[in-house]
């Protein structure tokens, strides 16, 4: 992997630096852009009252303490910590305990569950069974899919009845957006929820009851577990066989080796950390539903995860950091996107890596990960890429920010960096659910402790009373004899 060059302007500058500078402003402007006085926290009272629109917009499905987003205010925080932050002091490891267990680790306890994360990278047995299948021809989320349902070798929940979760009579809610602070939604009519409070009897902090529950160590396996399929794929995809982790490095870092066979130096490590930080975990996007609503059936946490991943595959979510940078390779110069802009929005088409379902602010992840492209922009695989993303970025939030509150979301500056870490355009989303894992399973492990089945409703529009009408009377044209 050729080392990345900074740029003349960001010549003096450390990444450190850049990440201190990108955090600072970031929360400057994350606490400029909506009075303090508006968080209403866990002042809730049921019954709630929302606004639900299409693709269930504004909806409320569970209560969770797993991470908050605030869409108005445009920031994310797990557990409290908010995750610019994070950004800055924390590392992936930490990040996915936080997530998991709700609390930062004591030394001991982020020692223990490192040690566990080294041992669940070893997977010999799964990436054999892997290979046995045509990878190169598959694209690698259908590969990851795959590869995540070959680790359910031996443990799943379903399996182990120590691990299983509590039969509970509860349901519980969450929400991404507490209801006085609810932007506009696009739905016309109004939902009332009354959830039945979470019982006072019930653990609300996973540590307490489950750390030693097989449930959690399927969690870690599978937080462990991605990251080596993940790097296999991409060799594989490459004509080389996946090599041993190494132990002595960390997450990240060690993805990266596993991925090109060369350990990375400390900068590229730092800054694979802080992406894989940022997209960790985000309310209930679409592929954290996905995987709750297999979860609720009391599918094993294998089928869940499987089913997050197909979910995360598509374009309209984690697959667009992939159709950016085909989009700015179609663009080119940063001379064309003027007129770029001009003909995809007459045209009605969407600019990938923009608008977002619940921010109407700028995108915290795309606060830290814009300075950390800039950071890289001297790489040659971004440079010329880089100035044509900033120039779109410009004319789209001209067109579109103060109109329709559409910014640059979290996949705009991502792929810029995975691209100038040398990560293969396909392999793209895959990293992204490297690190969405430690949400989907934290989210699901919160979830089973008071499961109940999903199961929302539809308004039926189709027609009622019809007479069936045998094959042979029907008619060609569509009117029945
Ligand atoms: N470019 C141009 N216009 C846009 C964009 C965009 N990227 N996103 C939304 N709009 C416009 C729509 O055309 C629509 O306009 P209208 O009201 O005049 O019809 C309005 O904004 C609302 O758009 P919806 O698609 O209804 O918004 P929704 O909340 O359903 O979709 C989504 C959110 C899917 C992220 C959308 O913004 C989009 O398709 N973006 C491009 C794909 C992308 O970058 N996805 C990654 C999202 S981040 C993630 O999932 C990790």
């Amino acid at each position: 992997m050729a080392k990345p060059r900074r740029n003349q302007s960001a010549k003096h500058t450390t990444l450190e630096q850049t990440i201190r500078k990108a955090t600072r402003q970031a929360l400057h402007d994350i606490g400029e852009s909506t009075p303090e006085a508006a968080w209403v926290g866990n002042k809730v009272q049921w019954p709630v009252t929302c606004t639900v629109g299409p693709g269930l917009e504004g909806a409320i499905a569970c209560e969770s303490s797993v991470g908050y987003v605030n869409g108005a205010r445009g920031n994310l925080i797990y557990r409290g910590y908010d995750v610019v932050e994070l950004c800055e002091s924390s590392t992936f490891e930490e990040v996915a305990f936080l997530l998991l267990y709700g609390d930062l680790p004591t030394r001991r306890e982020f020692e223990s569950f490192n040690q566990r994360l080294v041992q669940y990278r070893f997977l010999p047995h799964t990436l054999r069974m892997m290979m046995s299948s045509p990878l190169e021809q598959m694209h690698p989320m259908a590969a990851l899919r795959l590869g995540t349902i070959l680790l359910r070798q031996r443990l799943s929940w379903r399996d182990q009845d120590a691990g299983e979760p509590e039969e509970s009579e509860a349901i519980a809610a969450d929400e991404d957006t507490v209801p006085s602070e609810e932007s506009e939604q696009q739905g016309e009519s109004r939902a009332e929820y009354q959830f039945r409070l979470w019982p006072a009897d019930k653990p609300q902090n996973v540590r307490k009851s489950a750390d030693n529950s097989a449930g959690i160590q399927t969690c870690l396996r599978l937080i462990s577990g991605i990251a080596t399929l993940t790097a296999a794929i991409a060799r594989i995809r490459n004509e080389k066989l996946p090599i041993d982790p190494d132990p002595s490095l960390g997450y990240a870092a060690n993805l990266l080796y596993m991925m090109h066979g060369i350990r990375p130096s400390p900068e590229e490590a730092r800054i694979l950390d802080i992406a894989l930080i940022l997209h960790a975990d985000h309310g209930m996007n679409a592929s954290t539903f996905a995987a709750m609503v297999v979860a609720s059936t009391m599918a094993d946490i294998y089928a869940s995860v499987t089913a997050g991943i197909g979910a995360l595959s598509g374009p309209l979510h984690g697959g667009a950091n992939e159709a950016v940078i085909e989009q700015l390779q179609a663009i080119g110069d940063p001379s064309n996107v003027k007129a770029w802009v001009v003909k995809t929005l007459r045209n009605k088409q969407k600019v990938m890596g923009f608008g977002h379902r619940v921010y109407k602010a700028y995108d915290p992840r795309a606060r830290i990960l814009g300075p950390l492209a800039k950071h890289l922009s001297g790489h040659p695989s971004i440079a010329g890429m880089y100035q044509t993303a900033t120039t779109l970025e410009k004319e789209v939030v001209a067109a579109l920010g103060r109109k329709k509150a559409i910014f640059p979301n979290v996949d705009f500056y991502s792929g810029l960096v995975y691209q100038a870490l040398g990560i293969p355009l396909p392999m793209f989303t895959p990293i992204f659910a490297v690190s969405r894992m430690a949400g989907w399973t934290a989210r699901v492990f919160e979830y089973l402790k008071n499961n109940r089945i999903f199961r929302p409703r539809a308004i039926y529009t189709g027609p009622m009373d019809l007479a069936y009408v045998p094959m042979n009377q029907r008619n060609e044209t569509g009117e029945n004899t």
